[in-house]
C-alpha cells in the first residue's frame, strides 16, 4: 500500500497507477474504520481493482456544537486495517487540505436545508465542498458511498450530475450488527445500556417496512406507525422520520417503486441515524 499526504503526492501516485493501466475507484471516509467501510472497499474493488482510500476528519462539515474533537481517531490501527483490506493508496491530507477561510462552498440546493440539514445545518455544505476536492484530486472511475448515509449519497450523486464531475457513484449496503445496529464509527460512545437500547431505531424502520410490504401506501400512516414504534423507547429521542422517493428523497402522495424509510434519533450523547430503502414487492 502506498501512502500520500499531500495533494501533489496523491496525484503523483494516481499517475503511475494510470500508467500502468489501472481503473481507479475510490472510497473517501473520515477514519474509524469498521466493517462497513470494509463492504464499501470491497464493493470498490470490483468495479475498479486499484482502490484509494481516505481518511479526513472533514471540519467543515461539523457543527459548532458537535462532535469534532471527539470524533473517533486511530490513525494507525486505520493504516493496518486499509492495508490488511488491500487498499492501493491510503491518502490522508492534513488540514492544508481545507478550502482557503472565507473561500468558496458548494451549495447543496434545498435538499441540503431538510432531514440531516433540518438538524446540522451547513452540514452538507461541509461534506460537498471536500467530497467535491476529493473527487476532483482522485480523479477515480467510480467513488463507493454507504447507504447508511443515504441524504449524503443523494446530494453526492446531485452535485455529479449538476457539475458534471466524470465519476460513477455508486452506493454500497449498510452492514448491521447481529441485532440489527447500522455500522457506525460514533457507535463508540455508546454506553451499555444505551447500546442495549440503540438497535430499536432499526426495528421502528423495520415495522415501516412491514406496512408497506403488507400493502400500505400512504407516506403518513407509515411514518406513524414508525414513530409508534420509537415511542415504545423512551430513551430515543427521534430528530426526524420521513418516508420518501428513494432515487431523491422527495415527498410523494403515495409511495410506489423504491421508497426510503429515514430515522435519526438522539440517544444520550450520540445520534443515530438509519434507514431502509423498500421497493413495491422487495426490499434491501
Ligand atoms: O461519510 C463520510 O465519512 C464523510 O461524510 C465523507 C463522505 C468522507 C466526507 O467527509
Amino acid at each position: 500500500m502506498k501512502r500520500a499526504v499531500t495533494v501533489a503526492q496523491v496525484r503523483g501516485l494516481l499517475a503511475e497507477l494510470r500508467g500502468a493501466g489501472a481503473g481507479v475507484s475510490f472510497v473517501p471516509t473520515m477514519g474509524g474504520l469498521h466493517e462497513g467501510h470494509a463492504s464499501l472497499v470491497e464493493r470498490a474493488r470490483q468495479a475498479a481493482p486499484a482502490v484509494v482510500l481516505s481518511v479526513f476528519v472533514n471540519p467543515l462539515q461539523f457543527g459548532p456544537d458537535e462532535d469534532l474533537a471527539a470524533y473517533p481517531r486511530d490513525p494507525q490501527r486505520d493504516a493496518r486495517l486499509a492495508q490488511e483490506w488491500g487498499v492501493a493508496v491510503l491518502f490522508t491530507p492534513s488540514s492544508e487540505f481545507l478550502p482557503a477561510e472565507g473561500g468558496v462552498r458548494l451549495d447543496p440546493g434545498p435538499l441540503g436545508g431538510r432531514l440531516e440539514g433540518a438538524v446540522r445545518p451547513d452540514h452538507f455544505r461541509g461534506v460537498l465542498t471536500i467530497v467535491a476536492k476529493l473527487l476532483n484530486v482522485v480523479r477515480p472511475d467510480v467513488a463507493v458511498f454507504g447507504q447508511k448515509d443515504l441524504q449524503q449519497a443523494v446530494l453526492v450523486r446531485h452535485m455529479v450530475r449538476d457539475l458534471d464531475v466524470p465519476v460513477r457513484i455508486d452506493v454500497g449496503a449498510t452492514v448491521r450488527e447481529p441485532d440489527g445496529l447500522a455500522l457506525s464509527s460514533r457507535n463508540a460512545y455508546l454506553t451499555a445500556a444505551e447500546r442495549a437500547d440503540a438497535p430499536a431505531l432499526q426495528r421502528a424502520l423495520l415495522v415501516g417496512e412491514a406496512a408497506l410490504l403488507s400493502g400500505q401506501r400512504e407516506p403518513g400512516r407509515v411514518r406513524e406507525a414508525i414513530v409508534r414504534a420509537l415511542d415504545e423507547t423512551p430513551s430515543l429521542h427521534p430528530d426526524y422520520v420521513a418516508v420518501l422517493r428513494a432515487e431523491d428523497l422527495a415527498e410523494s402522495s403515495l409511495a410506489h417503486g423504491p421508497t426510503a424509510l429515514l430515522a435519526a434519533a438522539r440517544l444520550g450523547r450520540t445520534r443515530l441515524i438509519d434507514n431502509r430503502i423498500v421497493d413495491v414487492g422487495g426490499a434491501s
